[in-house]
């Protein structure tokens, strides 16, 4: 199959348009491979076509959902970025807690943006069910998205190997999974009780609009996908999300100073923290 450079980029701009994800001139070889296995399953012959379907006749976005579950990249771990966790953990989720047992609101929302196969959600489950004291007595809310359908799909079963628990800490390890067969986790299900899994587009304001309230917002390793201004829109987004005194996590190479200047900087052992 040939892809014309016309043809990747028309395609790209729609990713682009559709869900903020940006692809260079480099990564045509990646689309064309994934772009191949959809052509095959659908019948089409010319590039051309499948991407007029994907522009009109294709109204729900049910091909082009597919063709996304393609092309997004899905590498997470349990405790991914541990530093920046303990930071997390030890200094902005005990800081929150104090204000907010102060004006007697015991609630903790928590947004994870991108939360793949669960990983990362569950991980800040377990976090916080480790760090809040009198658990009990609090009301906790995770709310995971992501694009992809089939990552959710794992995310929901909550079964997982060895690469992916490499990183657990062997006393959570044997606290909150359970493992029926040889390099099978399988996570609790109090942990998983914590977690709601949905599947929302980031760029899809519309389904972002009810989000608010949020202690914290997650959203590691997905933007350096994205351009700068979709990374404005979503950051954008993700502060009117967030009360005030919330805080936002972005992968550790990831920084806001081009994006945003809204939010309050504090640098916490060696890590920089965005506060609303
Ligand atoms: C590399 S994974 C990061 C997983 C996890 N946050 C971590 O740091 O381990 C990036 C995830 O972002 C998701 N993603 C990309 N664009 C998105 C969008 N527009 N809306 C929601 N999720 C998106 C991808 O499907 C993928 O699962």
């Amino acid at each position: 199959m040939e892809l014309p450079l016309e043809y990747f980029i028309k395609l790209r701009n729609l990713i682009y348009e559709r869900t903020g994800i940006r692809y260079e001139e480099n990564k045509i070889y990646y689309i064309k491979k994934r772009l191949h296995q959809r052509m095959e399953a659908g019948g089409f012959d010319r590039v051309e076509d499948y991407i007029r379907h994907l522009k009109i006749f294709d109204p729900k976005g049910r091909e082009f959902q597919q063709l996304i579950n393609l092309l997004t990249v899905n590498e997470t771990y349990f405790f991914r970025e541990f530093s920046q966790l303990q930071v997390f953990a030890e200094s902005c989720l005990q800081e929150v807690i104090k204000n907010k047992a102060q004006a007697n609101n015991r609630t903790i929302k928590v947004f994870c943006a991108g939360c793949s196969t669960g990983e990362e959600p569950y991980t800040l489950a377990i976090i916080l069910r480790e760090m809040i004291e009198y658990y009990s007595s609090w009301e906790v809310l995770i709310k995971a998205i992501d694009i992809d359908e089939n990552v959710l799909g794992a995310a929901r079963r909550g079964v997982y190997d060895q690469r992916s628990v490499k990183d657990v800490p062997p006393t959570y390890l044997q606290r909150y999974f359970a493992s029926p067969a040889k390099g099978e986790y399988v996570i609790d299900q109090s942990i998983k009780d914590m977690v709601i899994f949905e599947h929302l587009n980031l760029m899809d304001r519309r389904a972002l609009r009810f989000e608010e309230d949020y202690d914290f917002v997650f959203c590691r390793n997905v933007l350096i996908y994205f351009d700068d201004i979709s990374r404005k829109q979503v950051v954008d987004k993700f502060y009117s999300m967030l009360r005030k005194g919330g805080y936002i996590f972005l992968g550790h190479a990831e920084s806001l100073s081009r994006i945003s200047s809204a939010f309050k900087i504090r640098r916490v052992s060696n890590h920089i923290v965005y506060r609303r």
